[in-house]
């Protein structure tokens, strides 16, 4: 783990140390372990130390309708569209200190490294923390990058949390307001793109030996939920040939997830992340079950044909055992491919940086870039971590590979500034 003062110049390094400081409590809303979920006491102290980052890097630092933190560092003119780099602030339970974080991270000392040379450019650049990526808090993940890219539906204001807590009220104690939500939307023409450094979350870069990668595209996914239910009854008395174990049932229903998960093309994958068991007692018999299932393909079609492969087994199983099953669609993310252009821009600024013609890979987990393709043009950074670790605690990276991160992030930003044109936009549609 890296500390170090707070007062340094832009560097990887210090990128590193900041995600570590924010790794513990307060910025954890677990004594034990990392676990930021949006709109937690730990995500709110999260946000006055990024906002006084972000101020010490020179840009004005506020907190949007959504929970956002957003940093703009003003262009040479005043209300000068801006080119967005960001992340998530959001982690999973017991998850790791540089998923989202430190993309976050890379943006302030981005801005920070072109700040210390009194650089400004004909855009401003906005850094932007998202608050809700991981889903971790409410059914749906993404809510916030969602909100920023005006992609919002009716039904993801009328969220409540485990505990029953709802958006509103989760906003309420935020200084939020559910009724201004909304108000996050960014217009198209004041956002050029949106750029995204994240570690790999996976073990390609380190197992082919490159500290980092440029994303083509990130895969689609899908998260439903099945509540399947049974009949509850003490579990001494009522004899097994008449039971519907809610339960029972909902374990084999998990072993066909991971069969039919397991028998597409390696990006295909499919996983019950979350189980809840009614009533959840050792002398009772289930009686209702709820769990997640999150299935994810680099090919849309893909995904759909293990959807639908789900859909028919768990029927077949709920059919057999005589329970009831209801599966909703929670959230439906398409693949998305990142922008072209400005791929090929991250690819020259990781070359700049590493010599060597960059890794392209697609990304499996999901990230705000695939929301806020819907507004402008994206592309995205990979950088490489320990073993491909990740949603877990030992989560790492090397501090060099940050820094060459950096490097490479301000190689971007300077060959954008170069491809700007005075039309107002950065790549013409052949260019893309
Ligand atoms: C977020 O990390 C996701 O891929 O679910
Ligand atoms: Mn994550
Ligand atoms: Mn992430």
């Amino acid at each position: 783990m890296v500390r170090m003062p707070a007062r340094e110049t832009a560097s990887g390094l210090r990128a590193v140390a900041r995600c570590d400081d924010l790794g513990v409590t307060p910025y954890s809303d677990a004594d034990d372990h990392l676990f930021r979920p949006y709109l937690g006491a730990g995500h709110a102290a999260t946000l006055d130390r990024i906002a006084a980052w972000m101020t010490e890097a020179g840009m004005t630092a506020r907190v949007d309708a959504a929970g956002n933190i957003v940093g703009r560092y003003e262009g040479r003119h005043p209300d000068a569209p801006a080119l967005l780099i960001g992340s998530h602030v959001d982690s999973v339970r017991d998850g790791g200190r540089y998923d989202g974080m430190l993309g976050v991270m890379l943006g302030i000392e981005t801005v920070a490294w072109f700040a210390e040379r009194g650089h400004r450019f004909p855009f401003a650049i906005e850094v932007i923390g998202f608050g809700d990526e991981e889903g971790s808090r409410f059914p749906v993940s993404m809510l916030t990058s969602r909100a920023v890219a005006g992609v919002l539906g009716d039904q993801d204001l009328a969220l409540a949390d485990a505990a029953g807590v709802g958006l509103a009220e989760a906003l309420d104690g935020f200084g939020l307001e559910l009724a201004r939500f909304a108000d996050a939307a960014r217009h198209r023409e004041d956002v050029l793109a949106y750029v995204e450094a994240h570690i790999e979350q996976g073990p390609v870069l380190e197992a082919e030996g490159h500290a980092l990668g440029v994303v083509s595209a990130i895969a689609a996914q899908y998260r439903f939920r099945a509540v399947v239910t049974g009949v509850a009854g003490h579990a001494g008395t009522m004899a097994m040939r008449l039971r519907h174990d809610a339960l029972a049932a909902a374990a084999e229903m998990v072993l066909a997830v991971e069969r039919i998960g397991g028998a597409g093309p390696e990006d295909l994958v499919a996983t019950v992340g979350r189980m809840e068991v009614g009533p959840g007692v050792p002398n009772v018999v289930p009686g209702a079950v709820t769990f997640s299932i999150d299935v994810r393909a680099g090919v849309g079609a893909v995904r759909d044909r293990a959807a639908d492969e789900i859909r028919v087994a768990l029927e077949d199983i709920a059919v057999r055992r005589a329970v009831g099953l209801d599966l909703t669609l929670q959230q439906d993310l398409p693949a998305t491919p990142c922008d072209s252009g400005l791929s090929r821009l991250m690819a020259e600024a990781v070359r700049d940086v590493t010599g060597a013609e960059p890794r392209v890979l697609v990304s499996g987990a999901g990230h705000d870039a695939m929301v806020m393709a819907h507004l402008a043009p994206v592309a995205m950074l990979f950088l490489r971590c320990r073993g491909g670790i990740s949603h877990h605690p030992a989560e790492a990276v090397e501090v060099d590979d940050v820094q060459a991160a950096l490097e490479a992030m301000t190689a971007f930003v300077t060959r954008f500034e170069h491809t700007w044109s005075d039309a107002g936009t950065v790549l013409t549609e052949e260019e893309r």
